[in-house]
């Protein structure tokens, strides 16, 4: 099951998938089950055009690391191609190799409202921080975080994209790319509309994992299990999930458990029903965690050894990049060229 936006427009045609991978970190388990593995296996569905790009200018308004921006894009490139992401359908590239999203980007925050952008919740929570610290009402926000909905609408109308898979955070910004798109098409396009109203897609199917400590799978919250540890570091990782006291033998409830709920992220339906089994059985905490460590590494060893072989060809990972932005820019170029005609930035003659 999916929940699209109520007032879809879906426009006649393919549909047109996109979504942007902000390169501020360390893949780990959550954006797998959460991300990487539903959005690769939505690319191999033969209707949909997938475009998947590295949100490189995004990092930007959280990391201010050079280092830490390049190795994450690294990784993340690294982890979608070693998880089967093919690059022959989907268009694969990085954000800061299609200069006309910038450029959109800027002919986009001339028409968006400052007041929509008040309402966007990354800025307002960051606000309501600073309020109740009792100091200024904007202090440590730059432009960056204020307007990244722009950036990020940039992204999407560039492309046509049509739908938008997003975790639930993310819906109120493609929301605003809507609101955008419409002002844009209102002021500018007299006959034809020029930006293609995108749609959100939220799968309530998907896993929020918890982390080792019970909450979301979170970098922020500094609890997550990165994607591709070496296996004693994984299976050391899973010993670290937080459990309670029970003993071994005694009934243990499956439903407030991160150890089971990860299980069921990887696990075949009769695996889940064998393991809620063994929890009522009073399954031992170290003998369900020994098995949830053998069903993650069965999934992910192969990828694994890709990963680390892509990861010491860092110029095999950048081909791909550049052939993806190659195919990229044969839609953002024309689509750049017809905004600027649209808004008066157009040759003399
Ligand atoms: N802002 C998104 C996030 O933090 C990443 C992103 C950037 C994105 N541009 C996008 C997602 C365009 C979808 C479409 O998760």
């Amino acid at each position: 099951m999916t929940q699209d936006a109520s007032n879809a427009t879906a426009p006649n045609g393919p549909k047109r998938v996109l979504t942007g991978i902000t390169t501020s970190g360390t893949p780990h388990l959550g954006n797998y089950v959460g991300a990487i593995r539903p959005a690769i296996e939505a690319s191999q569905e033969d209707t949909n055009e997938s475009f998947y790009f590295l949100a490189d200018y995004h990092a930007l308004i959280k990391c201010q690391d050079p280092a830490a921006v390049q190795q994450s894009t690294k990784e993340i490139a690294a982890t979608w191609l070693a998880l089967g992401l093919d690059t022959s359908k989907a268009v694969f590239y990085r954000q800061s190799n299609i200069p006309q999203i910038t450029e959109l980007c800027w002919v986009l925050s001339c028409i968006c409202a400052k007041g929509l952008m008040n309402r966007a919740h990354a800025y307002k929570a960051s606000v309501d921080v600073n309020v109740a610290d009792g100091v200024d009402a904007d202090k440590g926000i730059s432009m960056g975080l204020f307007s990244y909905p722009v950036l990020m609408a940039a992204d999407i109308l560039m492309f046509g994209a049509t739908h938008i898979p997003v975790g639930k955070d993310q819906i109120q910004h493609v929301e605003m790319a809507r609101d955008i798109a419409q002002r844009f098409n209102h002021i500018y396009a007299n006959k034809a509309p020029i930006l293609t109203l995108p749609d959100y897609v939220v799968s309530d199917q998907v896993a929020v994992l918890q982390g080792l400590d019970g909450r979301k799978m979170s970098k922020s919250y500094g609890n997550t299990i990165p994607l591709f540890l070496p296996e004693k570091q994984l299976k050391k990782h899973i010993n670290k999930i937080k459990t309670n006291l029970l003993e071994p033998g005694e009934a243990k409830d499956p439903d407030t458990s991160a150890v089971f709920q990860i299980w069921q992220a990887f696990a075949s339906d009769e695996q889940t029903a064998a393991m809620r089994q063994a929890f009522a059985d009073g399954i031992a905490w170290g003998e369900a965690k020994k098995q949830l460590f053998e069903l993650i590494n069965a999934e992910l060893a192969e990828s694994r050894e890709r990963y680390n072989d892509l990861m010491s060809r860092p110029q095999d990972i950048e081909e791909q990049l550049q052939a993806g932005a190659a195919r990229a820019r044969a839609i953002s170029e024309p689509m750049m060229a017809e905004v600027r005609q649209a808004v008066g930035i157009a040759r003399l003659f």
